[in-house]
């Protein structure tokens, strides 16, 4: 079978961040709500000119500046984005003239709110597997700013980033199992954001119910698939536990708390059992906590760092878990589970590849992190009130090897700045 999978990772994050902590002390809210009961540290802040086609240039830019990345062949370039710039022309196309990459590739967007970005990686996994890609790679973006909107219940939960990632048959970073993803989508109104608004509508709490939902129908179906496959086994430990780590897209990172929980507790269901007592309860809880700590915390940090990114939320949690652990979990299998408002999901996995640590230590993470200012909250006040469309320090303000939106002429989006 072929082998295809993610060759590359590159990312970029608005260049300002807020402290949690000085956004709860704002709202009049215990810090503690946010940092414990959402898990948040910091927040990014984007200016509009760093808009969802300035943050996805910077990143491919990146991503093509790394050794043995070849421009000219690449054959597809797709967007996931659910904060586009335009109701016709794709964010793809945009980056494509951009970074003045070859005509000869197919370029277009796709969106399932978060889920987009992984409806993209899907797709071009599946072009490169079937032979149509005739050894071409494909350049995949996940890019999007998180906005609710000041003085709601979602604003400590914004942010903004993106992630471009080389798709190939190469798979350094992490190799796909094919065939055995497990989905589950339905038709609800759990978030969505109508035609014109910047601000996304969003029913939190049912929100978090849908996802719940999602994740068991589609980590079931991957269980079965994976089961058949011998990948993984019934035995004395659940299925789950025999991924040495599962990422979770996180709106916030206790949301992967919750789902790993969920995921546990669905796994006690269908062994059958008898319902628990409370000191069976209790000893199943310190279970699920421990089994979070190994499984599932170390792919937090970026999202705990900057917020929620959209269709780049689970991308960003595969590239901090290989920040941190790239070289221990090379060879191991890992499960991944996207989901996307409205809602359409999937539990998916993939064998983490050799050379996964050093190709994520291309990504500079720590360095692109470290170069961000602390503003504080009249500041984030002040940009989140600018026009979408002004053009925030002017045309010729892009640091090398980035790009920023710089107005709109003749009805036509400007940028500027380089590959680099
Ligand atoms: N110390 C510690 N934890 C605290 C706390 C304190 N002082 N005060 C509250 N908390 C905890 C709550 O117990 C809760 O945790 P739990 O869910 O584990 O019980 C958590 O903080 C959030 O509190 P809650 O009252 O539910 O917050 P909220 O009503 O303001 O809304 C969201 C939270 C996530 C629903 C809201 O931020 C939102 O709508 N976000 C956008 C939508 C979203 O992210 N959806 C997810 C699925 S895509």
């Amino acid at each position: 079978m072929n082998r295809v999978g993610i060759e590359a990772i590159a990312i970029a994050v608005p260049q300002r961040y807020l402290d949690i902590e000085d956004l709860a002390i704002a709202r009049g809210i215990a810090p503690a709500k946010y940092t414990v009961g959402l898990g948040a540290s910091e927040m990014a802040v984007a200016d509009p000119g760093e808009d969802t086609v300035a943050l996805a240039a910077t990143a491919a830019a990146r991503l093509l500046r790394m050794p043995n990345v070849d421009a000219s062949k690449i054959g597809m370039l797709v967007v996931g984005t659910e904060t586009g710039v335009d109701h016709s022309k794709p964010v793809a196309s945009f980056v494509q003239g951009l970074l003045d990459l070859p005509r000869t590739m197919r370029t277009f967007d796709t969106q399932h709110a978060c889920y987009g970005g992984t409806a993209a990686l899907m797709a071009a996994c599946d072009w490169i597997a079937s032979g149509s890609a005739d050894g071409r790679t494909a350049l995949v973006i996940c890019s999007d700013i998180a906005r609710y909107g000041l003085k709601t219940a979602g604003e400590p939960t914004q942010g903004g980033a993106a992630v471009a990632m080389l798709v190939s048959s190469r798979p350094e970073v992490l190799e796909l199992d094919r065939g055995m993803s497990g989905v589950f989508s339905t038709d609800v109104h759990d978030f969505w954001r109508p035609l014109g608004r910047r601000e996304a509508v969003v029913d939190g709490h049912y929100s978090i119910e849908c996802y719940l939902d999602a994740v068991a129908g589609a980590y079931r179906s991957w269980r079965e698939r994976a089961t058949e496959r011998e990948v993984v086994r019934e035995g004395p430990t659940y299925r789950s536990e025999q991924l040495a780590r599962i990422v979770y897209h996180v709106p916030f990172c206790k949301m992967a708390r919750k789902a790993h929980a969920h995921i546990r507790k669905c796994e006690l269901e269908d062994v059958g059992g008898a319902a628990l007592d409370a000191v069976a309860r209790a000893r199943e809880d310190a279970l699920d906590a421990a089994s979070f700590e190994t499984q599932v915390a170390p792919s937090l940090m970026l999202a705990s760092r900057i917020g929620n990114t959209y269709t780049g939320s689970l991308y960003l949690g595969l590239t901090s878990l290989l920040h941190l652990q790239g070289a221990e979990l090379a060879g191991k299998r890992i499960g991944l589970f996207s989901y996307g408002s409205g809602c359409s999901s999937e539990f998916f996995s993939g064998v983490v590849g050799a050379r996964a640590a050093a190709m994520i230590e291309r990504a500079g993470v720590e360095e692109i992190l470290g170069r961000r200012t602390r503003i504080d909250v009249t500041e984030y006040e002040r940009i989140m009130e600018l026009p979408r469309e002004s053009a925030v320090g002017g045309a010729t303000d892009a640091a090398p090897g980035t790009f920023r939106f710089a107005g709109v002429r003749d009805d036509r989006r400007t940028y500027v700045g380089s590959a680099g």
